[in-house]
């Protein structure tokens, strides 16, 4: 059903895009990858940029007119792009609420005039907020922390909203912490694993916030484009839904480190005598976070088959050796 099928990744050129690039690639699926660069980069897509079924459009989700032409023609929709990070919210609401709220209604409404047989967009577990309940379902959620989870829960209430009016099938993937190659290690907003690799890796002491037991669920990105594979092939039942994507098992900061930190070491064993350093927790932040993946694996048959310790076995050297694609 994919080979052959015109497929836009907005966001193609980030990390979990690229990714995404890459296998529909492999499927044999024709790419149209809409990016701005604001946090993406074509280093990102080089080693497949020159493929026959690629095409990169550099352009900005908040252009309507841009949605428009580049969905044009298109049978499916996987987006991706919007500004990440709690912090970087906090910081600066509007453009948060800009590119992961206006943004994503030109996506829905593009998606929807053109008629895109399906969207499949990135959520997010921030959408839990301080729900204390563990591990999260779906059908509950808490208070917000912050703009960003506030960005994504609106994604989530206008999807349904265009497919109970509009009859656009939409389907919310909330990600629970990624990570895996190509993941930018650099920068204030940069995600716990690619910046502890990359202290580690120049021998510095990363900085824990907290007293280093929140919990995640770390999901290595293998497990991220099956779900968005699986959604997009799901029958339609499957639809006007959101699902949590991760492992379905949970790790402390400060386990994190010391997995990252042995990981790390077999490369340079001069790191195992690192220590983090321990600082304030950070506003917004989410003391538990851990998955029930039961939803996803009935409606999309999702498997995720990367747990942490395969998937930084697979992170790890990439960020040793960066010609590795
Ligand atoms: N990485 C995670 O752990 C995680 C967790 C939950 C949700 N998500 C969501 O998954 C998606 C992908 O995240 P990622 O980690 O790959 O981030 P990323 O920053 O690597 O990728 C986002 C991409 O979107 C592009 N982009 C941003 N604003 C744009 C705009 N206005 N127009 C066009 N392109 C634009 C960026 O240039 C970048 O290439 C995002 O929606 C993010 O909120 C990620």
């Amino acid at each position: 059903m994919l080979k052959g099928a015109t497929i836009v990744v907005t966001g193609g050129a980030g990390f979990i895009g690229s990714h995404l690039c890459q296998r529909l690639l492999e499927e044999e699926a024709i790419v149209i990858c809409l990016d701005n660069l604001s946090t993406g980069s074509l280093a990102n897509i080089a080693h497949f940029a020159n493929h026959p079924n690629f095409h990169f459009v550099e352009g900005d989700i908040c252009q309507f007119s841009t949605c428009l032409k580049t969905f044009k023609g298109a049978d499916y929709v996987l987006h991706q792009a919007a500004l990440g990070s709690v912090p970087r919210s906090i910081e600066d609401p509007h453009t948060t609420n800009q590119v992961n709220v206006s943004g994503f209604l030109n996506v829905l409404e593009a998606a929807r005039q053109v008629g895109v047989k399906r969207l499949v967009y990135a959520s997010s577990s921030s959408v839990y907020g301080d729900l204390e309940e563990s591990p999260k379902v779906e059908s509950r959620t808490g208070n917000l922390l912050s703009p960003y989870a506030v960005s994504k829960y609106t994604n989530e209430l206008y999807a349904s909203v265009y497919q109970r009016l509009h009859q656009l099938p939409c389907i919310g993937l909330r990600y629970f912490n990624v990570f895996g190659k190509r993941q930018n290690p650099y920068g204030e907003y940069a995600a716990v694993v690619p910046r502890f690799i990359n202290l580690l890796k120049e021998g510095k002491r990363p900085v824990i916030f907290g007293d280093g037991n929140q919990a995640r669920d770390f999901t290595h990105v293998e497990n991220a484009v099956q779900a968005n594979i699986k959604a997009l092939l799901a029958p339609y039942q499957a639809t006007g839904k959101c699902y949590n994507i991760a492992c379905g098992s949970s790790t402390s900061v400060n386990e994190l480190f010391y997995a990252i930190r042995q990981a790390v070491a077999l490369y340079d064993p001069r790191a195992i005598e690192i220590e983090p350093i321990y600082a304030a927790p950070r506003p917004g932040d989410i003391r538990f976070s851990l998955a029930d993946i039961t939803l996803a694996k009935k409606f999309l048959n999702y498997q995720p088959t990367h747990c942490l310790q395969r998937g930084l076995a697979e992170t790890v050297p990439w960020f040793f050796h960066q010609e590795q694609k």
